[in-house]
């Protein structure tokens, strides 16, 4: 597994990290194998939300309960997870009561004294940065959480958590795979009038990251769109399979290898968060991070998706 040091932090990370936002169903013995399976392959990086489960951190209690880690266990790993999304309603809320009492309910379930990561979830329009700032830096100061960060940021709203926030922000988690890219296509196709991929929703938020050292982090690597399953094997997209199980020849890798290189290729150095409950999936996708295809190919996957290259 490829590993690089994540800016801001001491934290050697994984390119490709385990998401656990759809584990609440399963077993002990299927959370252990999961868990173990991606910590063979390298993946020692562990994606939560207080959100994920049918309650509140349901998930992060499952983890918990499923593995009972010993402090030194828990200590070799990376735990990140995300507070600020209220399903009832639903809304957002990045207040100090908010942001502080959910990372104490993450902290209880997942029976661990500190956070390796804490992300604000999703923008909230009602966001007071130096509310914000002052909740990190209780947090901080207590130990209870050792490093910030966002996901689904415009650069705007970072630059606004930035002003008031004394800790570097490390990460954006924001949805990406090869056929849910915008964020990348809409540079490619910078100019082109015509082309509705040309528009920017994003603001350039890739530059904007690889700028400021913010690692981006890839959620629903393998979803075609929003949550409506995923592209490999997808009767929708027979040239984008065509041209993965070709690649996936080629290298002698699982084709969920070739969804994962085609994001750990870009040069933003993207953490990839798989979200598979299946240890052989998690296996095959962590292949991809030793992958690195050619321009051509990239590119090639990239228009087979459905992306226009002008
Ligand atoms: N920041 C955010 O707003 C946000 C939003 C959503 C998710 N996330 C994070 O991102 C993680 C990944 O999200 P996701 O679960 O939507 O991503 P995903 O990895 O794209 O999708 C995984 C889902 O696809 C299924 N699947 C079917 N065939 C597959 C194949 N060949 N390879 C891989 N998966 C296949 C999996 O089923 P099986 O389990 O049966 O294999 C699983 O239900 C989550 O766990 C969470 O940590 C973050």
């Amino acid at each position: 597994m490829k590993t690089f040091t994540m800016p801001g932090t001491e934290i050697e990370a994984p390119q490709v990290v385990l998401g656990l936002m759809r584990i609440q169903d399963k077993t002990d013995d299927e959370v252990r194998t999961l868990v173990s399976t991606a910590l063979d392959a390298g993946i020692d990086f562990m994606d939560h939300a207080d959100l994920y489960g049918s309650s509140y951190h349901g998930c992060e209690r499952r983890f918990a309960e499923a593995l009972q880690l010993t402090s030194s266990e828990r200590d070799a790993m990376t735990i990140q997870t995300k507070a600020g999304i209220v399903k009832e309603g639903p809304y957002f809320d990045f207040s100090y009561e908010h942001i502080v009492q959910r990372v104490e309910g993450s902290l209880e379930a997942l029976g661990t004294d500190y956070l390796d990561i804490l992300l604000l979830h999703r923008p909230d329009a009602l966001v007071e940065p130096d509310e914000v700032a002052r909740a990190f830096d209780d947090l901080h100061h207590a130990g209870k959480v050792l490093h910030f960060g966002v996901s689904n940021h415009t650069p705007g709203q970072i630059e606004l958590l930035r002003r008031s926030v004394k800790q570097p922000l490390v990460a954006n988690q924001i949805q990406m795979s090869v056929t849910h890219a915008p964020a990348i296509a809409a540079g490619v196709a910078a100019n082109m009038g015509d082309l509705d991929q040309s528009v920017d929703r994003d603001n350039g938020v890739v530059d904007y990251c690889r700028l400021h050292d913010i690692t981006l982090q890839a959620w629903s690597p393998f979803q075609s769109r929003f949550f409506d399953g995923p592209f490999l094997g997808n009767p929708s997209y027979p040239e984008l399979n065509k041209v993965i199980d070709r690649l996936a020849w080629k290298y002698e890798v699982p084709v969920e290898a070739i969804a994962v290189a085609w994001l750990t290729r870009h040069p933003a150095r993207m953490q990839v968060v798989l979200g598979t409950t299946t240890p052989e999936r998690v296996t095959a996708a962590a292949k991809g991070a030793d992958v690195h295809l050619s321009r051509a190919e990239w590119y090639e996957m990239f228009r087979a998706a459905g992306y226009t290259v002008p």
